[in-house]
């Protein structure tokens, strides 16, 4: 997608960090911006700056989470501001502590919003932005924890896994509908993620792991060194110019990512030590791809 004007943008998480950041760049690129936000708080700020900047916005109060109030919240957008063609899946939660002590309850909070959150976006948006037929793209909030996992951000990293595969999954389901889609991969960026906590529901209150002021207050830290939400928005901006699946503009990541991938292919055996299991394998798969090809010929 190269010309934005008049396009119109919904962003998860609009009112803060990450997604406000892609709010103000593509709102100064000539889009229409919805932002959609479960605080109230961050909304209006979200708006005051947005349209402090001169872009056209409008703010809904949503919890990703909530799918009939998702599908409510598509169709405000689309009378509002027309037929949505960028969607961000960027709101997101993070709480970190030893994964052995983990509750359920830290699981299903992070990954009902990190990875359901995106899948109610991707339910409610993929069927109308395939209707309308304008193309569009969409980006999807992972993290470098999409490919690098640890012992104290487990759940954090494994709900980004998820976004990773079903995003690269997308991407190639919506090609032929002119679609794009990207997923953005951040480090650290300056932002209020250290106090996610605030917006955990009561029925996902238990944690297993030490949480207070103190450990908020290192977190923050960590984040007031991050990049600014607008300078990753620009480099998003221009990937979604390129259609570029992975948006990673840490020049820091490439050595663990390196390591990481290196350590994967170097567990796998030589490539000429198995020819007729190799054969086998791969004349099943390429039967199987075509017998599913006829059956979808025949649903049609
Ligand atoms: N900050 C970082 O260093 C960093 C690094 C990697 C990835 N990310 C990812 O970036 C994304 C944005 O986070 P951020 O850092 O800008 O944090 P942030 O807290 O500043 O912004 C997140 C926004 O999402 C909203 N939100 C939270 N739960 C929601 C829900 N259920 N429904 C709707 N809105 C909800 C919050 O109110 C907040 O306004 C997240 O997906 C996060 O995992 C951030």
């Amino acid at each position: 997608m190269e010309d934005f004007k008049e396009k119109v943008a919904f962003i998860t998480g609009g009112g803060s960090g990450v997604a406000l950041g892609q709010a103000k760049v593509f709102g100064k690129a000539g889009c229409k911006v919805v932002i959609a936000d479960i605080r109230e708080d961050h909304l209006a700020h979200g708006l005051k700056e947005l349209k402090a900047q001169g872009t056209e916005s409008h703010g809904i109060k949503l919890d990703i989470t909530d799918r009939e109030a998702y599908a409510r919240a598509a169709d405000e957008a689309e009378r509002v501001f027309g037929p949505v063609q960028l969607l961000f899946n960027t709101a997101g939660v993070s709480i970190f502590g030893p994964l052995e002590q983990s509750s359920y309850d830290d699981y299903d909070w992070q990954m009902g919003v990190n990875f359901g959150g995106g899948v109610n976006g991707i339910q409610t948006f993929v069927p109308r932005m395939i209707a309308h037929g304008k193309g569009g793209h969409i980006v999807n909030t992972a993290s470098l924890g999409a490919f690098l996992s640890s012992n104290f951000a487990g759940i954090y990293c494994a709900s980004k896994f998820a976004v990773l595969g079903l995003t690269e999954a997308l991407r190639q389901a919506l090609e032929r509908y002119n679609i794009g889609v990207s997923v953005l991969c951040p480090a650290n960026v300056k932002t209020n993620i250290a106090e996610s906590i605030k917006t955990r529901p009561e029925k996902f209150s238990h944690s297993g792991y030490l949480y207070n002021e103190e450990t908020i207050s290192s977190l923050q830290r960590i984040y007031s060194q991050g990049m600014e939400p607008v300078e990753l928005a620009q480099h998003v901006l221009e990937a979604v110019k390129k259609n570029q699946l992975y948006i990673i503009p840490y020049p820091e990541a490439r050595e663990p990512l390196k390591a990481h991938f290196e350590s994967i292919i170097a567990s796998l055996p030589p490539e000429d030590s198995d020819p007729e299991g190799v054969a086998k394998r791969q004349a099943a798969m390429l039967r199987y791809r075509e017998e599913v090809a006829e059956q979808q010929r025949q649903r049609k």
